[in-house]
């Protein structure tokens, strides 16, 4: 689907994927790109240094209508075709703590929330406005989530991300069935280990030891390669209701 004369919205636009995601968009010529992401982000600053079509859109994506005010403002500009879900964040919990109480359930409550909630909410709203859409290319929009290979082996301590992302995973065939007749595709990309600053935050050695186990090309993901893909995504109209892995044939160890 081409973008011109469309707008673009990317969730967790402020950083990482997202962030790519919007510069690969901006350049493939959507009209505008918001970039949704929690008020506390960079986005302000973030939408600035990418120029006068790049718009912040301060939202939690759990909100109602935080998200779909950020939807009017893309829609302000030109009809919505173009969903990049990014919004996530991990969260450790244990079945059972160290000291022998159960794991925390409002830490997985959250988790879920953010992950997996947040993805249907997007999904819905910019579904919504989508069905509105006259076609381009045969497409009234696409949506693209994100999921993790934790969503096929999560690790010891992943169990709210990895149940949150597998539901991503299962929601993405019924969304593009669901949206078929509305001609919306649906994808999922499931990134392996990508150089974010959600990755910032492990040590180097970490980082180094997580690159390593990476079969080939063994090294950290770079966020522009997530980029690439969901704009392929978008350009090849054949491409529906599939998740994709893109991890260098990594397969996670339990730990
Ligand atoms: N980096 C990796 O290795 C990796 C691997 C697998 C999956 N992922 C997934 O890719 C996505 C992007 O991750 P990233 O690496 O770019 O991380 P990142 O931390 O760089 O960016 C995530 C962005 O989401 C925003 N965000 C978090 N919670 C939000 C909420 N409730 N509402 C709105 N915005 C919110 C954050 O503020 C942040 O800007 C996430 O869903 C993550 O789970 C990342």
């Amino acid at each position: 689907m081409n973008l011109t004369g469309s707008s673009a919205v990317v969730t967790g636009g402020a950083s990482g994927l997202g962030l790519a995601t919007a510069k690969r968009l901006l350049e493939a010529g959507a009209e505008v790109v918001v970039l949704v992401d929690l008020p506390a982000s960079d986005g302000k600053a973030v939408a600035e240094s990418l120029g006068d079509k790049a718009v912040f859109a301060p939202a939690d994506v759990r909100n109602a209508d935080e998200v779909n005010s950020a939807y009017d403002a893309a829609e302000a500009v030109a009809p919505v075709r173009a969903l990049v879900h990014c919004a996530g964040r991990g969260g450790a919990v244990r079945l059972v703590n160290k000291d022998g109480s159960p794991g925390d359930i409002d830490l997985y409550s959250e988790v879920i929330g953010i992950n997996l909630i947040g993805s249907f909410n997007v999904l819905r709203l910019a579904a919504a406005r989508m069905a509105k859409n006259e076609p381009v290319d045969g497409d009234r929009g696409v949506c693209i989530l994100t999921a993790s290979v934790a969503a096929f082996e999560g690790q010891i301590g992943q169990i709210p991300y990895a149940s949150a992302k597998a539901g991503v995973v299962g929601m993405t065939i019924v969304a593009a069935r669901d949206l078929a007749r509305k001609q919306i595709r649906v994808c999922t990309i499931a990134p392996g280990t990508f150089d974010t600053p959600l990755l910032n935050r492990l040590s180097e050695d970490v980082r180094g030891s997580l690159a390593a186990t990476v079969p080939h090309p063994s090294r950290l993901g770079q966020p522009d390669e997530y980029a690439k893909l969901a704009l392929s995504i978008i350009d090849n109209g054949m491409i529906n209701g599939e998740t994709i892995r893109l991890d260098g044939a990594i397969r996670m160890a339990p730990r």
